[in-house]
């Protein structure tokens, strides 16, 4: 049932409710995400998926584990090849999903390299077929991509990229944030990218969790992280997260108008009015789903309305983002760093003049000679596609 009063959004997804099931083991069959429906979710983010198939055959050493500890969260140690969908696989619940449910589904996509010309082929493929399934978005996951401390240029490329991903498909694109990721880079996304808004937190890859009675051993000993194969250490989701989750949402809402949906620790439904509060447009519950069933959200959506009764709010949308008038107003804004100002420039040497890009009619840089990006270039990378000779690239110096 549409339930107006809930009802909200994920970037230009109207949502009936701002209960989200984030990728994971709660959305990675079909009978879930059917029964997370029954539930009352408001949309689903798929479990992601890669570009392998199933055919691919996983090592027997490939294992993977989850283990909840009480009062930390959620540890499991895993292979990206056991742990993501094979595409094969994943694109096909995409399908089922969509023309069994009437709830949005997200596809989230993964593929552990990025930066590569193939592998962008990969990513693209990867987008064309979550776009051909049926999926309302895509989410980009980069779990296992190192985007911890980057220099300018890499950054640069990152943003061109996922504005080419988010140019090939018609449905909205939403980068996954996590707490490792570079701030420069968040900022460049939020500055640059045409994209239907941000879902955060990921899990964190973080050191095995020792146990004490047993001299400190390492609860998940083996493999370590390991970018080629992608075996990860142990990952922390769950309650470690929650005091993340609040001061992101608080930091990007003051950054960006863009459309939010925090995740990360969410379980009672007083955090999660505190993420609705501080400008979260919507919500995502992994961890909790996987311990209390998707049988949660009905009691979350009854706790929200009762609060929203006796706190005299009409709808959830009077309630969104009211936390912020007690931030004082610089707190969070992006500062004008050199980073943000994302312009092309023209490698005069290169330019085989070919006037392809002069006949461009979105953009207005090429309406004279020489060209103006100073006045016309808002970095959207739409150029750096179109010239044949690669000549219009990023100024980054
Ligand atoms: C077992 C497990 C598997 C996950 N798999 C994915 C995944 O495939 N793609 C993804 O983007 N996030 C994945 N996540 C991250 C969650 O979507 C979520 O961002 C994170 O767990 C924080 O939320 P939580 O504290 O409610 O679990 C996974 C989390 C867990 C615990
Ligand atoms: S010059 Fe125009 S098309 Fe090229 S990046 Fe800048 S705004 Fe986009
Ligand atoms: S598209 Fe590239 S090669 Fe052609 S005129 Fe423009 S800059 Fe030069």
């Amino acid at each position: 049932m549409w339930d107006k009063r809930l009802s909200t959004s994920l970037g230009p997804i109207k949502l009936k409710n701002p209960f989200l099931i984030g990728a994971g083991p709660a959305s990675m069959y079909l009978d879930d995400i059917k029964r997370a429906e029954e539930e009352n979710a408001g949309g689903v983010i798929s479990k992601s998926i890669g570009a392998h198939n199933s055919n691919e055959s996983i090592k027997p050493t490939d294992i993977r584990r989850y283990k909840w500890i009480r009062g930390y969260g959620n540890y499991l140690k895993s292979t990206y090849l056991k742990e993501i969908l094979p595409m094969d696989y994943g694109m096909r619940l995409i399908e089922n999903a969509k023309s069994q449910c009437d709830i949005p589904i997200i596809a989230s996509l993964f593929y552990p390299y990025f930066f590569e010309e193939n592998s962008i082929d990969i990513w693209l493929s990867l987008f064309k077929e979550a776009e051909k399934a049926g999926a309302d978005g895509i989410q980009i996951d980069f779990f296992y991509l190192d985007l911890k401390k980057m220099c300018n240029a890499d950054i640069y490329r990152v943003i061109e990229i996922i504005n080419r991903l988010a140019r090939s498909v018609k449905i909205p694109v939403f980068p996954k944030l996590n707490i490792r990721m570079d701030d420069d880079l968040i900022d460049g996304i939020i500055t640059n990218c045409n994209v239907g808004g941000l879902i955060y937190l990921d899990s964190i890859n973080v050191q095995p969790y020792i146990d004490i009675s047993n001299k400190g051993r390492p609860i998940f000993d083996g493999d370590l992280y390991d970018s080629l194969t992608g075996a990860s250490n142990s990952v922390v989701a769950g309650e470690p997260l929650l005091p993340f989750t609040f001061n992101y949402t608080q930091i990007l809402r003051s950054k960006t108008n863009l459309s939010l949906s925090a995740g990360g620790g969410l379980d009672k439904w007083q955090d999660i009015i505190r993420c609705l509060m501080l400008g979260a447009n919507s919500i995502h519950l992994t961890s909790v789903i996987m311990k209390k069933g998707f049988q949660h959200i009905n009691g979350l959506k009854e706790s929200l309305n009762k609060f929203l009764d006796k706190n005299e709010y009409n709808t959830l949308l009077d309630l969104i983002g009211v936390s912020l008038e007690h931030y004082p107003e610089h707190f969070g804004k992006i500062k004008s760093r050199e980073t943000l100002q994302v312009k092309t420039t023209l490698l005069e040497d290169k330019c085989v003049k070919c006037n392809i890009c002069e006949n461009m009619v979105t953009c207005n840089s090429f309406k004279s000679i020489p060209y103006n990006f100073d006045k016309n270039c808002d970095g959207c990378s739409m150029c750096h596609d179109l010239c044949p000779a690669k000549a219009l690239v990023y100024d980054i110096h």
